[in-house]
Parts: structure tokens; sequence; C-alpha cells
């Protein structure tokens, strides 16, 4: 049996016993342990904060600022309830416009935004919170993270201590780290096991697709129940003529960017496909008539595989 499909039967025997729960309890929750048996468009995942984050995110980087708001409404027209954002991708404001617009309950979306790699350090990263609040307008973030570990320890901790500060006092709901390597994530467990009150991470944010596993990573992550975001999840077209693909596709009677989707899901990842393109935006939520097997799967293993298709912070050392 295929991992995803051990995974599946383990969570419906592990569902019956633990009585008519959608989620499990915190004391045996892991990212693998919350698999669904079955993917809609309104699967989340519990994350260590306690709130729930939908496993399929609608990513706006590259988006420009006149043309977000009519494109996220369109993604939320399509079932989307999720957009990732940040600092530097400078349209926090037409998101929140367009979540103003949506006709859709605040609590009904999740929005992130990220700390600027220019603004690490513990007042760099208060001022960067400060900024997103004033020029979204909104009363809360869902999520944010910190866009890459560049800065050196000392930067990367002071802007941990920045996020916490503002979970606590309610203005971030869940915070995590994006970009980290494992070695990265070590000091910041350190660092939170040492000190009275660091939280918990509880989202990490990474280029993750078939050709870049990240399998250090993912499991470090895993074992924590820390909710795995995959950026690049489509690799930006750039894997669109790979026979596996082509063959996955015409097997399934999908497209080659719903395939990468689908893959992502079932690895227990939240993809973040981004895309200005109506027709595209609808195509990357309609992945959830299909499943691929565990032959496909398999042939969509490439464990040794590291080819990013963006910047690779994970790998620095400062
Ligand atoms: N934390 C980080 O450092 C980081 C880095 C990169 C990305 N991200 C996040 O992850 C999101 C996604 O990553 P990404 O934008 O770099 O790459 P991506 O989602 O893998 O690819 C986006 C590209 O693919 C095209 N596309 C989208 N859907 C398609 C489809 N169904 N068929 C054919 N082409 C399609 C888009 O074109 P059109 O838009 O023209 O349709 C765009 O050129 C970002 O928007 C951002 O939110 C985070």
């Amino acid at each position: 049996m295929h991992g995803y499909e051990i995974r599946k039967s383990l969570f419906s025997i592990t569902k019956r016993l633990t009585t008519r729960r959608s989620v499990l309890p915190k004391w045996h929750r892991t990212m693998a342990s919350q698999l669904p048996v079955k993917f809609d468009i309104k699967t989340s995942y519990k994350l260590n904060s306690d709130y729930s984050i939908p496993v399929l995110g609608y990513g706006v980087y590259q988006t420009p600022a006149d043309v977000c708001e009519e494109v996220t409404l369109h993604a939320f027209k399509a079932g989307y309830r999720h957009v990732d954002s940040a600092r530097a991708y400078r349209n926090e404001r037409p998101c929140a416009d367009a979540m103003a617009k949506s006709g859709l309950k605040r609590e009904d979306i999740f929005f992130t935004s990220k700390v600027p790699p220019k603004a690490m350090g513990y007042d760099n990263t208060k001022n960067a919170i400060e900024s997103s609040f004033a020029e979204t307008g909104l009363s809360y973030i869902d999520l944010y993270l910190i866009h890459s570990p560049y800065g050196g320890k000392e930067a990367r901790l002071g802007s941990w201590k920045a996020l916490v500060e503002a979970q606590k006092a309610g203005k971030i709901r869940s915070i995590g780290v994006s970009n980290y390597g494992v070695h990265h994530l070590d000091e910041l467990e350190d660092y939170i096991k040492s000190s009275k009150d660091g939280s918990h991470i509880d989202v990490g944010q990474w280029e993750i697709h078939p050709w870049l596993p990240r399998d250090d990573i993912v499991e470090w992550s895993q074992k924590r129940n820390i909710a795995i975001e995959a950026y690049c999840p489509i690799v930006r077209g750039e894997r669109a003529n790979e026979e596996i693909l082509k063959t996955l596709g015409k097997k399934h009677g999908k497209t080659w960017a719903q395939i990468l989707l689908r893959w992502s899901l079932q690895k227990g990842y939240v993809p973040l496909p981004k895309s200005v393109t109506p027709p595209r935006i609808d195509q990357n939520a309609d992945i959830y008539d299909f499943e691929l097997d565990a032959g496909d799967m398999k042939s969509l293993h490439f464990p040794d595989s590291y080819a990013p298709c963006a910047w690779d912070p994970t790998t620095s050392h400062d």
C-alpha cells in the first residue's frame, strides 16, 4: 500500500475511534493524522494555534496591484478562501479590498502576509506588521510569516519575538516561517523551548513540488503538526512538457497543472497556485473530482531531485 492509502485507512480507523470529532484532539494531532479521506474545496487543517487553514490557497506574488482586487474577487467566486500575499508583493491593500467586497464573512477568509526580508529584527518587524494593518484596514490577520531567514540569528529571533507579541495581542492568529532550512528551524525551536513564551510554529512555506520534494524539511515539520504550504506548486509552468505529466493528465482527463496540484494535496500540503487568468484560476480549483493512485504518486516521486525554480534561502548560513 502507498503512504497516502495507508494514511487514509489509518485515518478512518482513528476517526471511528475518536467519537464524531472532525479533527483529532490536540494531544495526538499530526499533519499526517489530519489527511482527510476525501478532499474538497472546503477542506482545512487545524493548526497548532487551534485556528484552521483552508488547504487550497491563492497566491498573488507578481500579481500587479491594479488587477489584484479583480482577480482575487474571481478567486473567491471560484471557491478559494485563502489568499497568500506579503508586504514585498505590494498588493496587500487590493487583497483586503477584494475581501471587503466579496460579500463573504471575514472569518470565512484566511489572509496571509509576510515580514519583508529587509525588515528582519524586532523593531523592523513590529513596524512591518503595523504597516500591514494600516494598509489593509483589517482588524486581524490570519497568518504572518517570516518571509526568509536572511539577516542572522539575532534578527531572525527578534522578528519571531515581534510575531509572538502580535499574536498574544490578538492581531495575528497564527505565525510561521518561510524558506527556513532545518538548521534555521532547529535554531527557532531551541529559542522557543528556552523562552518563557515563544509560542509555536503554526505554518511553514517552501517551494515544494515533485522536482523539489524537500523530504528533510517536510519530515521535521510534519512531526510537529506544522502545516506545510507549497509555493510554486505548478513550477511556474516550467515542467508543463514533462512526459509523466502528459501521461497522468491523459489518464485522468486533467491538465498538467491539476495533476501537480492534486499531488500536493495528497502529500498533505497546502498548495498556493498563482494565476491572474480567470479560466486558470478556475482550473486550479477544479482538482477534487479525481485521485492519483499509488502508482501515479510513485511516478512523481523523485526523492533525490533538487531543482528550485525560485530563490532558495533554506541553504543560507548567516
Ligand atoms: N515565500 C516565498 O518566498 C514565495 C516565493 C514564491 C511564491 N510564493 C507564493 O506562492 C505562490 C505561487 O508561486 P508562483 O506564483 O511563483 O508560481 P506558480 O503558482 O507555480 O506558477 C504561477 C505561473 O503559472 C501560470 N499558471 C497558473 N495556473 C496555470 C495553469 N492552470 N495553466 C498554465 N499556467 C498557469 C501563471 O500565469 P498567469 O498568472 O499569467 O495565469 C504564472 O505564470 C505565489 O503567488 C506566492 O503567493 C512564495
